[in-house]
């Protein structure tokens, strides 16, 4: 066998396989450490369940150019205040509702899911609930039985898909949290409800 160039060899190429699969290796549980901390709710960008005591505005951050949720007064959902475990796990609840009705069928969740009806992200401060007073039942109401109420210009209709009292309360509960996500600023161009007294 003749030796050719050394770039050109089996033992060259074998050594950068393994340092190239070894660094990535060492970048990806890096960066999953780094991505776990900031996906975790109670971090900078993730509130921490109790969120959902409390008043959540969207305001323009000039510094970043986006809307981003502010956490105002105290405000409890169903004017009930709730420990950190038992928000947690009312929107544990809402969660296992969405996903148990494949909401995301229809829906987009923090962008994930379809697109025949709006990204339910921001919802909790959408102005079609009127004003703050009348939201939570608006919701809850609107959750349990959508198919006499139409909400925007889509013409598209949600229909009923059997969520009880409770489990339509847990789901506001969830979508509350994850308005006070930060995204961002996603969804683009979102117009949140007027919520000045
Ligand atoms: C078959 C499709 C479909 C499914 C499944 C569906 N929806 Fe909807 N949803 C819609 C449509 C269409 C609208 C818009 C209705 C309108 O404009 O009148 C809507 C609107 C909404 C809104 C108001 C959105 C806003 O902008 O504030 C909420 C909240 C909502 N749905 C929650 C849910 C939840 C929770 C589930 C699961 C339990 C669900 N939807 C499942 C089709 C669906």
């Amino acid at each position: 066998m003749t030796a050719g160039p050394w770039w050109a060899s089996e033992s060259f190429w074998r050594k950068t396989a393994i340092w190239v699969t070894g660094v990535s290796l060492i970048v990806l549980v890096v960066l999953t450490f780094d991505t776990l901390s900031q996906i975790t709710a109670g971090s900078k960008r993730v509130a921490a369940y109790s969120v959902i005591n409390y008043r959540i505005d969207y305001k323009f951050d000039d510094k970043r150019h986006v809307q981003v949720p502010v956490i105002g007064a105290k405000e409890p959902l169903f004017g009930r205040e709730l420990s950190e475990p038992d928000a947690e796990a009312l929107v544990a609840k809402g969660k296992m509702t969405l996903q148990a009705k494949n909401c995301i069928n229809c829906h987009t969740v923090l962008g994930n899911g379809a697109y025949y009806a709006p990204d339910l992200t921001k919802s909790w401060i959408d102005p079609y609930w009127g004003t703050r007073d009348v939201r939570e039942q608006q919701m809850v109401d609107f959750i349990k039985d959508p198919t006499d109420k139409l909400h925007n210009s889509l013409g598209r209709r949600m229909p009923r898909l059997g969520v009880t009292d409770e489990e339509a309360r847990a789901v506001v509960a969830f979508l509350k949290w994850m308005s006070a996500i930060d995204t961002n600023g996603f969804p683009y161009n979102f117009k949140p409800m007027q919520q000045e007294n």
